[in-house]
């Protein structure tokens, strides 16, 4: 058991393109299996549009699976009423893309911090101010921003005051939502170091999501590939980066620039991510697949065990 088990989850949208057509679906999350071990960091990569903000929500309760089950801590979370509800919103805590969005411009950094740990009585009034000022500390940021508002500072420092805002409550998982995608690349490695570094001193578990493989790659125990709604391939990170087997997580690494040594640098996977109201038949890569050969436009790949590891491609079966 992990601390997040995640079972056939799968979240579909109505779509009705003309009244009185057949009833379509749009399958962003499409049969996801898997778990993040306590203490752990589990990095969901893939294109944009792949499902991987939809597992967030699903993960966070935000919204209602069409089918499948989360676990936290063995617990299914759709069950969670009154004390172990408030637990759970407690013990899961997120990081937005944009750190802009998420602040309330008309918050203080100390009103933005003190608000959770309010809500959830995590310390008496009189020591309020001390906890912040840690929790700033403990992001970079120093006591004298505690009055200032969010469109005082830089977007770094924006997302460092949510990550403190996030840890305020003593959460044990963080999902963190491409938290680096919105900000400069000299600061992102910033923001990267500040996540590793608490995550290896407090043990905290995270779901690290990312269009980007560079950036999981040094952070990450365990990466799922994501692609139009299903895992493609989930390997320990240091056996998916040395060892690729799925095509697209091939393409994906040789789109990244400075992952392979002597690698091909493009700057993305050749080809257009399809439709996921439209999704090819057979493999829903394969018009996209340098490797396709001749089952692959007719017969889905199931995700399949092979030495410790998944994947779903015909070249494995
Ligand atoms: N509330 C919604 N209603 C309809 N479609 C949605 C909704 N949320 C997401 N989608 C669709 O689901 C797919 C997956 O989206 P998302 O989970 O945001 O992908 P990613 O985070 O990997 O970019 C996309 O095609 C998106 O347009
Ligand atoms: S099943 Fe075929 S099309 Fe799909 S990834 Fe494997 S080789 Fe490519
Ligand atoms: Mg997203």
């Amino acid at each position: 058991m992990g601390i997040i088990d995640i079972i056939a989850l799968r979240k579909y949208y109505p779509v009705k393109r003309k009244a009185f057509a057949k009833q379509e679906w749009l399958k962003a999350v499409d049969g996801v299996t898997f778990s993040i071990k306590d203490g752990a960091v589990f990095a969901l990569v893939g294109e944009s549009g792949s499902g991987k903000s939809t597992v967030a929500r699903l993960v966070l309760r935000l919204i209602q699976p069409t089918s499948g089950q989360i676990l936290f801590r063995g617990g299914d979370i759709q069950m969670f009423r009154g004390a172990s509800l408030r637990e759970f919103r407690k013990s899961v805590q997120i990081i937005f893309q944009d750190p802009f969005a998420s602040l309330n411009p008309r918050m203080t950094v100390y009103d933005t911090i003190s608000e959770p740990l309010k809500i959830h009585k995590m310390c008496e009034k009189t020591e309020l101010k001390d906890k912040v000022v840690n929790l700033l500390n403990s992001v970079g940021l120093q006591a004298e921003v505690l009055h200032h508002y969010p469109h005082e500072f830089s977007g770094g420092q924006r997302q460092r005051i949510c990550i403190a805002r996030a840890l305020a409550v003593s959460p044990k998982l963080l999902v963190a939502d491409e938290p680096l995608s919105a900000l400069d690349v000299s600061i992102q490695a910033q923001i990267l170091n500040i996540l590793q570094d608490l995550q290896s001193q407090s043990h905290i578990s995270f779901l690290f999501i990312s269009h980007d493989l560079r950036v999981v790659q040094y952070f990450s125990d365990e990466v799922a590939v994501m692609y139009l709604g299903k895992i493609v391939e989930h390997a320990q990170t240091e056996e998916l980066f040395s060892n690729p087997l799925h095509p697209y997580t091939d393409e994906l690494l040789m789109s990244a620039p400075k992952i392979k040594p002597g690698g091909k640098k493009r700057e993305i996977v050749k080809g257009d991510v399809p439709s996921p109201i439209n999704i090819p038949p057979g493999c829903p890569f394969h018009p996209r697949c340098p490797k396709r050969f001749d089952p692959c436009d007719t017969f889905i790949p199931e995700l399949k065990e092979i030495t410790g590891r998944f994947v779903s491609c015909h070249l494995f079966s």
